[in-house]
């Protein structure tokens, strides 16, 4: 089968399509026939080697973490599923490789009809990351929600799971995405300078929380907070941990439910059913900035590295 894999840290260009053996679905595992898989910014990181000090890639190392479609194998214990079945869902951590011609899921749900093949694609890893984060920060109804980087692929994804809880959200972008960021149900500010001035402006009463997707602000964020403990952060912004503020990166969870990673949240797998079922009724899309063929993936981290793609990038067979 085809599989985007790099074998040297370098440019978006030392991705490249290779010929490799197809996985197996393990214990607890399916394997699909992928359709669409989404690309990840954290893996421009990976791929650079601007993170090889502190996830250091085993070579060759092949990309893609989440994806969607048909399933062709079922591991042993797999209960629910059925080869034939459309589903969208993630990876392990460790294996990836989501950005081929087949993927093994360790966590899945089935595919909302509502969704595009590529939509489903892109959906998992901010799904599972929007909850792991919503949950962390106990968003519910009544509360208000600032989300910094609401424009992009986890932004967009938070700000309506939010909204389905019953918040009030804030989201910020570049204004050319303001119409965009209501039409997801958010309230849209500037992000930069004066910020805490214009989430005042909108909300007297200030916000209960802060969910951060950019990084670069959090000491504006934690005044906007009033507490750091209600700011968490999911970009690689290394100054978290100075301003007080929990870095949520996500890891396995054992079965007392804590998760098996130093300074890890567990994986918030339960998300992809309760996306699937607002996806149902119509109140969760996944906004596809761009659709590139697997050959193209190069092309699709020079898009994710500007940082200003609206919504998920996506690679299809
Ligand atoms: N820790 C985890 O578990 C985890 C999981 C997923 C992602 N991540 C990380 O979280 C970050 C966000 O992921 P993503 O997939 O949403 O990225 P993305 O899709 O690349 O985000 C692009 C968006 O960021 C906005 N943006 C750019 N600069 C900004 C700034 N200074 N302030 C506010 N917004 C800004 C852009 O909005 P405009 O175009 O309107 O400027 C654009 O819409 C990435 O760093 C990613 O690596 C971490």
């Amino acid at each position: 089968m085809r599989a985007v894999q790099f074998e040297k840290y370098g440019p978006p260009s030392v991705l490249h399509v290779a010929e490799v053996d197809a996985p197996h679905a393990g214990p607890g595992e399916i394997r699909i026939a992928v359709r669409a898989s989404g690309i990840s910014p954290g893996e421009t990181l990976i791929r650079s080697g601007a993170m090889r000090d502190l996830v250091p890639a085993t070579l060759p190392y092949r990309t893609g973490f989440d994806a969607a479609g048909v399933v062709d194998e079922a591991g042993e214990g797999v209960t629910g599923v059925a080869p034939g079945d459309a589903v969208f869902g993630m990876t392990t951590m460790e294996a990836r490789g989501a950005n081929a011609d087949f993927a093994v899921l360790a966590a899945w749900a089935p595919k909302p009809a509502a969704w595009s093949w590529e939509e489903a694609g892109g959906a998992a890893g901010a799904v599972e990351t929007s909850t792991r984060v919503l949950d962390r920060l106990a968003v519910g109804a009544g509360q208000t929600l600032l989300v910094q980087g609401a424009a992009g692929g986890v932004g967009t994804v938070a700000v309506q799971m939010a909204a389905a809880r019953g918040a009030t959200v804030i989201g910020t972008a570049s204004e050319r995405n303001h119409d965009f960021l209501r039409s997801l149900g958010a309230e849209p500010t500037t992000y930069g300078a004066g910020l805490a001035g214009r989430v005042r402006a909108l909300v007297p009463d200030g916000v209960d929380a802060v969910f951060d997707c950019a990084g670069g602000a959090l000491p504006d964020l934690v005044a906007i907070a009033g507490d750091p403990a209600r700011v968490v952060t999911i970009a690689p912004d290394l100054t978290a941990a100075s301003h007080g503020v929990h870095m949520s990166h996500g890891a396995p969870a054992d079965e007392t439910g804590e998760a098996l990673g130093a300074g890890a949240d567990p994986l918030a797998v339960h998300g992809l059913a309760i996306a699937a079922d607002l996806a149902g009724q119509g109140r969760l899309r996944v906004p596809v900035a761009a659709v590139f063929p697997l050959a193209e993936a190069a092309a699709a981290h020079e898009l994710s590295e500007t940082r200003h793609a609206r919504g998920k990038i996506v690679l299809v067979p």
